[in-house]
């Protein structure tokens, strides 16, 4: 049977990919906030992963306002990325694991989460950071992955309770699927942010570190939250801290961190990771 392996949270702030392809990992800017991750590559390494299931948010690239599902699942054999106004490099395309996907897809609409099936779907920046930040070599290692969209971009969004229930599911999904591999799913976005209007580059480091904590400890503390009341608290873009619950419902084992970084200021942005190991 298929087994999640564990899940990891990063923030996927554009500058980031920038940074990677300016190789900036030296740069006295940038060293706090790139020295959080070889714990996370090397676990990856020993453990490895056969499929990530990505669960982010697209910023315009994919969906735009005029038709923007609530979550959406991708089913195809590969996903292209594009720069949707970043000014990213545009990056190879990602293998897929359509059979695994339909797998998920089914169990989540007999499950009453009735997801948007996307048989091309291509990626943005969410996605394509922490993949990059992960897996340097990701072509030598061949990890296939699933991408999941929840929308964070337009209200009405969905619940925190709810994402955290979609996890679940997808953790049940992955569970009942009868090929032995071993999955990762990663959870991007977040930490608290605001991008635009009076609150520009609102942060709120105690909220972050109480997040960071609780979503190890009692994720469930979270889901009393409203969409408004994360919004107050963590910035109009910290809604991106529905992505990392929705992860962390998908971990159904005994859960440990193994590792977590904490850095401000990253842009606008506070980023945050965090390793989660998933023990059977
Ligand atoms: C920034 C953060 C994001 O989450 C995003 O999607 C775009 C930009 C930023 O901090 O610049
Ligand atoms: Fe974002």
């Amino acid at each position: 049977m298929a087994q999640i392996i564990g899940g990891i949270t990063t923030s996927h702030i554009p500058a980031i990919g920038n940074a990677i392809s300016k190789e900036l990992f030296d740069d006295p800017y940038w060293v706090p906030f790139f020295e959080g991750y070889p714990p996370v590559r090397d676990w990856l390494a020993d453990s490895k992963p056969d499929v990530a299931i990505v669960i982010y948010n697209d910023h315009g690239l994919n969906f735009f306002l005029d038709k923007l599902p609530t979550f959406a699942v991708g089913a195809a054999p590969e996903y292209h990325n594009a720069d949707e106004g970043w000014g990213l490099a545009t990056l190879d395309p990602y293998p897929g694991d359509p059979e695994l996907s339909w797998h998920v897809i089914e169990s989540l609409v007999a499950d009453e989460f009735d997801i948007t099936s996307c048989q091309e779907m291509k990626v943005d920046h969410g996605f394509t950071v922490p993949m990059s930040l992960f897996w340097p070599n990701r072509k030598e290692v061949g990890i296939k992955t699933i991408p999941v969209c929840i929308n964070t971009v337009q209200h009405p969004l969905p619940s925190p309770s709810r994402c955290y229930r979609l996890g679940q599911a997808i953790g049940r999904a992955i569970e009942s699927y009868d090929k032995d591999l071993k999955v990762v799913v990663l959870g991007t976005g977040g930490l608290s942010h605001q991008l635009d209007g009076e609150r520009a580059g609102f942060i709120n480091k105690e909220f972050d570190l109480m997040c960071m904590e609780k979503i190890v400890s009692d994720p469930e503390a979270l889901t009393g939250y409203s969409i408004h009341d994360i919004v107050r608290l963590a910035g109009a873009q910290g809604t991106e801290l529905i992505l990392w619950l929705a992860m962390r419902g998908a971990l159904t084992g005994t859960v440990s961190k193994l590792h977590g970084n904490y850095h401000i200021p990253i842009s606008n942005t506070a980023s945050g990771l965090l390793l989660l190991e998933n023990a059977a």
